[in-house]
């Protein structure tokens, strides 16, 4: 009998985790590209996050490619870390890598001493602020128009054990 793989099903058991390198740039750039309209990761704050930045960027692959990625970062003077991009491609979504992926980088911020793990989320993102309640980020202020077309952030925090 005939085994097909199907080309998109990468469920978050299978999905690998791993530090991005800089040729993973262009298949972030295409994620970035399919999730956000307005406010994306640019090729240069790919690099300088990947290459330069403190902090971890991490990568799910589904069958050999990146399916996710998210990118936290590390500040000098604060054991706080913050989330400053984190995206599913629509294919991979409602199989639990966000869920997964995101433990990871809890896990990586919390191996580094940070106390809590920050973020800011659109206040119409119904999904991610399904994803981040669900795994224990509650909102302790808002930004109003944060974003380029004017929409509020919340701002959610975690603690880190
Ligand atoms: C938000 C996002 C990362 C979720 O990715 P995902 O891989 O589909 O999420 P998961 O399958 O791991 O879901 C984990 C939990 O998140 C929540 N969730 C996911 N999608 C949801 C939705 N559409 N509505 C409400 N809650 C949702 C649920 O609690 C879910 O758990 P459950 O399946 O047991 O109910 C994805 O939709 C995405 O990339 N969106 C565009 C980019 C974005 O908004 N990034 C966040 C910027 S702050």
């Amino acid at each position: 009998m005939r085994h097909e793989i199907d080309p998109v099903h990468c469920d978050a058991a299978s999905a690998g985790l791993r530090p991005a390198e800089a040729s993973d740039i262009p298949a972030l750039l295409a994620i970035e590209e399919q999730c956000f309209p307005t406010d994306r990761m640019t090729r240069r704050n790919f690099r300088y996050a990947i290459l330069q930045a403190k902090g971890v960027v991490l990568v799910a692959d589904c069958q050999g490619c990146p399916a996710a990625y998210g990118v936290v970062g590390f500040h000098a003077g604060t054991r706080l870390a913050r989330l400053t991009s984190f995206a599913v491609d629509p294919a991979h979504r409602g199989q639990g890598v966000a869920r997964r992926l995101l433990a990871a980088l809890e896990d990586a911020a919390a191996a580094h001493g940070c106390r809590a793990m920050r973020l800011e989320v659109r206040q119409d993102n119904a999904a991610a602020i399904g994803l981040y309640t669900a795994a224990g980020y509650r909102c302790f202020d808002t930004y109003p128009a944060y974003y380029e077309d004017d929409m509020a952030a919340l701002r959610l925090e975690k603690p880190l054990p």
